[in-house]
């Protein structure tokens, strides 16, 4: 029987190694997973594998997984006090997700939204990972054991199947896995694009101004909020007829630390340039540490995978007392 030991509960969360991480993959996980690690005991995966359901180049995928590892580390994620790793490096990933993919239905997966979207409607040549993602996704939670998923709003659905999942096994074959609960928080949890507060800042997004990367120089952290757009009025104040200053104030309070009515009140006669000035001012200061950490880990490979190697140890003990509890259940017996 798999217990957990101590009190302390535990969460789990992964992020994709694709892309550059930008203010919005910053405000809405990354900055929360630094807060959580101090409260539970946290496992933090870069889902490598994940990334492999679109095409992908091998030499890119190895080095933007180190990259985001770096950026992590640089954000403030402690590899001492978390568990910071590769998902490829602990093989129990995918040998779970394929046990789940037998107890997983065709309709559920179909049902799920990001393969909705992601497959546009092409479902006989897009690629079966990207059907098969969510199954990969329950089983990286499901082998910690993790009581809480702290994900964006986007990812709720996938929460609610790796607990359906989860809750279907133990039905099946006796108690085994933590069934586990999402934890969204609504502030932050959408940045949009800066010149188009109706979408969400993305990483697969290439139009110049539309996101910050968090290893963004200054100059262009000071233009892109130049170059952002506002809307009719003058007044700096959010408000659901204010979607693009509203989107501006969040990432401000984000990253002063204050509340968006203090800024409101600050701002709200000077008009939109002095507002944007101060922004500016604000993300190249909060910025500044983490590119200059950044800076110094990603020119460190050797150390950056000894880290990382480190972190995927100890991930590994965990997944493989999960996994010698499931596979005696489902009737694979010992590993020689
Ligand atoms: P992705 O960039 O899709 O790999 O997402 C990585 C993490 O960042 C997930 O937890 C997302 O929910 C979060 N995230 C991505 N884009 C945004 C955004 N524009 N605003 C807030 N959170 C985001
Ligand atoms: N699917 C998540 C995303 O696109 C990334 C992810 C993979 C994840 N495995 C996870 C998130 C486990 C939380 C828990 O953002």
């Amino acid at each position: 029987m798999n217990v957990i030991q101590g009190s302390q509960r535990r969460i789990f969360s992964g992020i994709k190694p694709t892309g550059e991480p930008h203010l919005g993959n910053y405000i809405g996980a990354i900055r929360r997973w630094v807060d959580l690690q101090h409260e539970y005991e946290s496992f933090y995966c870069l889902v490598d594998l994940h990334a492999m359901t679109l095409p992908w180049d091998p030499e890119q995928l190895s080095e933007e997984t180190l990259n985001m590892g770096a950026m992590l580390i640089a954000c403030g994620i402690d590899p001492d006090r978390s568990v910071l790793f590769r998902q490829s490096q602990v093989g129990q990933h995918a040998e779970l997700a394929w046990i789940l993919t037998c107890i997983a239905r065709m309709g559920e997966l179909r049902r799920m939204v990001q393969f909705k979207e992601k497959s546009k409607g092409d479902t006989e040549s897009v690629r079966a990972g990207l059907f098969t993602y969510p199954v990969l996704q329950a089983a990286d939670v499901l082998l910690y054991l993790a009581h809480v998923v702290p994900v964006g709003e986007d990812q709720r659905q996938h929460v609610e199947l790796m607990r359906d999942l989860g809750g279907r096994f133990n039905k099946s074959f006796g108690r085994t896995f933590v069934i586990p609960e999402p934890l969204i928080s609504s502030d932050g949890a959408r940045i949009m694009a800066l010149d188009d507060p109706t979408q969400k800042m993305s990483k697969s997004e290439t139009r110049p101004n539309a996101s910050i990367s968090l290893a963004e120089a200054p100059e262009s952290i000071a233009k892109k909020v130049r170059s952002a757009v506002t809307d009719s009025g003058r007044e700096v104040t959010a408000g659901e007829d204010k979607p693009a200053l509203t989107n501006l104030l969040t990432i401000f309070s984000a990253v002063e630390g204050t509340p968006v009515s203090e800024l409101e009140a600050t701002y709200r006669s000077g008009g939109y340039a002095e507002f944007k000035q101060a922004l500016a001012d604000a993300l190249v200061q909060h910025l500044r540490p983490i590119k200059k950490r950044y800076e110094d880990l990603v020119g460190d490979r050797a150390e950056l995978e000894r880290l990382l190697d480190a972190g995927a140890r100890r991930a590994c003990e965990v997944a493989e007392s999960t996994m010698v509890d499931v596979r005696s259940r489902v009737g694979l017996g010992h590993r020689p």
